[in-house]
């Protein structure tokens, strides 16, 4: 307290000091902007090269943080208890264990929460592949009524008025001033490095030939393959961006089966092309 007073008798006294055309300095808070670190993301060996994220958006440890605190943040819901991790619950694999999610004031989604685990791999984000950047996709929970039902302008102004966050922001973005933008990259930030990769069936895949036991490398045979031994799902396997049509029912008819093979389920390799393309999230949506 001493030291408080202190300090506000000295910028009074500076302020005092200062000649009436002077602009008085009033240094930085937390001293000059520091560049933040890029943060080294580990990629399992066995999964392809991520798609291309945003290059205005590099991830770094201060924007990680930052974002991983936004996750948690409930102030970003009109009613100040619905944050993006009620629905996203990491003991859940990201997902909220319901079959509609639950929003502000109880209000019931019609769709599931998807788990957020391997997003760098995703080309569209939700079920209707409505958002192609997490940056873009972050801003819908928040503002959609049977989720969040702010207004993102809101949600700034409020974190604005936290003192733990303008700090966090000029660490993160150069900046204490807290953007829409900046607020959406932190997130987007964060949800890039939720990577799962080191399950028994991922070990199993990098060659670990006890990681499954031989029973359940049966199940995965039948769980990856159709009666007639093509793999399940041809066409998102086969798929390309352009021929993906995720909202019709056509798009889940395999135009071109594949070899009537499943030796790549039980071989280290990958499959023959990727298994999710961004397609066949969904066959039918509400
Ligand atoms: C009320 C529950 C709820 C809250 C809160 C919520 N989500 Fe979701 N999330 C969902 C649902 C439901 C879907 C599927 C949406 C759809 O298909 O339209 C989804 C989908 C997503 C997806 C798409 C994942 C994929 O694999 O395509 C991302 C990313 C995401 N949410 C991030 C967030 C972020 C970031 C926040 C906080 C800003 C958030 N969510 C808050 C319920 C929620």
């Amino acid at each position: 307290m001493t030291s408080q007073l202190l300090r506000l008798g000295l910028l009074l006294g500076l302020v005092g000091c200062a000649a009436p055309d002077e602009p008085v300095v009033v240094p930085e808070p937390d001293g000059p902007v520091v560049a933040p670190s890029a943060y080294n993301l580990a990629v399992p060996s066995n999964f392809p090269a991520p798609l291309a994220q945003p290059t205005d958006n590099p991830l770094t440890v201060e924007g990680v943080a930052l974002g991983r605190q936004l996750f948690y943040e409930t102030a970003l819901s009109v009613t100040s208890n619905v944050a993006c991790a009620s629905c996203h619950r990491q003991q859940l694999a990201f997902t909220d264990g319901l079959a509609k999610s639950i929003g502000v004031n109880g209000a019931r989604s019609t769709r599931s929460a998807m788990s957020l685990a391997n997003l760098l791999w995703e080309p569209r984000l939700t079920w209707d592949g409505a958002a192609s950047t997490l940056e873009t996709q972050a801003r819908i929970p928040i503002e959609k009524d049977v989720e969040m039902h702010q207004s993102l302008a809101v949600g700034v102004a409020r974190l604005q008025q936290d003192a733990r966050y303008p700090p966090l922001f000029r660490r993160a973005f150069g900046s204490s001033t807290i953007t829409e933008a900046n607020t959406l990259k932190a997130l987007a930030q964060f949800e890039r490095t939720l990577i799962s990769g080191n399950s028994r069936y991922d070990r199993f895949r990098r060659g670990n030939r006890t990681a499954l036991s031989p029973f359940e490398q049966q199940g995965l045979v039948l769980f990856t393959t159709h009666p007639n031994g093509t793999l399940r799902g041809a066409t998102a396997a086969t798929a390309t961006a352009a021929t993906c049509k995720p909202t019709t029912p056509s798009a889940t008819t395999a135009s071109t089966p594949l070899p009537p093979t499943w030796a790549w389920a039980l071989s280290p390799a990958s499959p023959p092309t990727a298994a999710s393309s961004g397609c066949l999230r969904s066959a039918t949506l509400p």
